[in-house]
């Protein structure tokens, strides 16, 4: 295993981001949905070529990773995506507002990055923890530094990224105007083999977005990250899609949270305390999925978030510090409409 090695970013960088694309209303955990476009000839690797930009774009929102410290700072961030694919191959193009490039890597400099993470295997039973995959739900990372270099990797949980061999990703960046836009390509006979996996009739596995801001000294864990897209036709593979129940309401939810004595261990926007027990909760809905922040109510320690003191060991298993929910069902949903709403 090693540690992702240190790439490098820029807190001006954001403020020009919001200037440049406003943040869509609607695209959190679940809602974004990218349509792969099927176009005649390879899409170029060429991230400025008019076959990228001349095509419309799915507006996303990349949320401050504050899960496990350290917690990332500064607001969220919009982001763009197009995928286009053809006979041979299909490729993304990832656009996001930058003021400043940061190119380099050198001690004490981190580069600018941005990495597309998928589900190892098709149609998982659930989906893989946002964050970098979970014990027996690995993701196959896709990163592109803007020093040029690109590499996959794989990752079963925050901290475990292991670099894998080479599987014929190519990726191009290029920064102009205060806009990087990066195209990241793979050849569909590729896509057939392990994760990531391609299939024209269903579009692509789902993917999530992340990117690091070498100027503001983001890497590893600081950086920006989506929800969970669904790409293609079709909604997200592994998605438990039950919707809130009927009248949950989020306002009635953020007083529960301090009923039920979620405010003494999480931090969120109503919560001034805001302590480090658990993870900090400011931006749930824009990354989880309703169905995993309904587990981790149920069943905290079926998927244990790794940060530091957040789980302890019983019966030689690691087990979830956090209690699972004891109050009513209508309670749990309001106060799922709440955590929804955080993003
Ligand atoms: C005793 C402290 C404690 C209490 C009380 C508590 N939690 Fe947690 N919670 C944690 C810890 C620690 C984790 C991380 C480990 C895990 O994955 O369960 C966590 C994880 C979570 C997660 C997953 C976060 C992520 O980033 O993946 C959510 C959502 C959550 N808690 C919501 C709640 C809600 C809502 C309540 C109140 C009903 C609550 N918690 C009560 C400690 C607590």
């Amino acid at each position: 295993m090693i540690r992702l090695p240190r790439p490098g970013w820029a807190l001006p960088a954001l403020l020009a981001g919001c200037l440049a694309f406003p943040l869509p209303a609607a695209a959190g955990a679940g809602d974004a949905f990218i349509a792969a476009r099927r176009i005649p000839d390879a899409p170029p690797l060429d991230p400025l070529s008019p076959v990228w930009l001349k095509r419309p774009a799915t507006a996303i929102t990349l949320y401050p990773q504050t899960s496990v410290p350290p917690a990332t700072a500064g607001k969220p961030l919009a982001a763009k995506l197009r995928v286009l694919y053809d006979d041979q191959s299909a490729a993304i193009h990832v656009e996001w507002a930058d003021a400043a490039p940061a190119r380099g890597r050198h001690i004490g400099r981190f580069a600018d990055a941005v990495a597309l993470q998928w589900p190892m295997n098709r149609s998982p039973a659930r989906l893989p923890y946002i964050g970098m995959g979970h014990a027996g739900a690995p993701v196959a990372v896709w990163l592109w530094r803007a020093d040029g270099s690109a590499e996959t990797l794989a990752a079963e949980g925050f901290g475990t990224l292991t670099r894998r061999a080479p599987d014929g990703m190519q990726a191009r960046g290029a920064w102009k105007d205060g806009v990087w836009r990066v195209v990241f390509r793979r050849a569909l006979a590729a896509w057939s083999g392990d994760a990531p996996r391609f299939d024209p009739e269903r579009g692509l596995p789902p993917v999530a977005v992340a990117v690091w801001n070498g100027e503001a000294a983001e890497r590893d864990g600081i950086k920006r990250l989506s929800a969970w897209l669904a790409m293609g036709p079709g909604k997200i593979d592994g998605a438990d899609a039950r919707p809130l129940g009927a009248g949950a309401d989020p306002e009635r939810g953020r007083r529960l949270m301090s009923e039920h004595g979620c405010a003494a261990c999480h931090g969120f926007p109503a919560n001034p305390a805001r302590p480090r027990i658990g993870p900090d909760l400011s931006y749930a809905g824009g990354i989880h999925t309703l169905a995993y922040l309904r587990e981790s109510l149920m069943e905290p320690s079926k998927v244990v978030v790794p940060g530091k003191g957040y789980d302890m060991v019983q019966e030689g298993r690691r087990r979830s510090r956090m209690p699972p929910f004891a109050g009513t069902e209508a309670e749990r949903e309001d106060i799922l409409a709440y955590l929804a709403s955080l993003r």
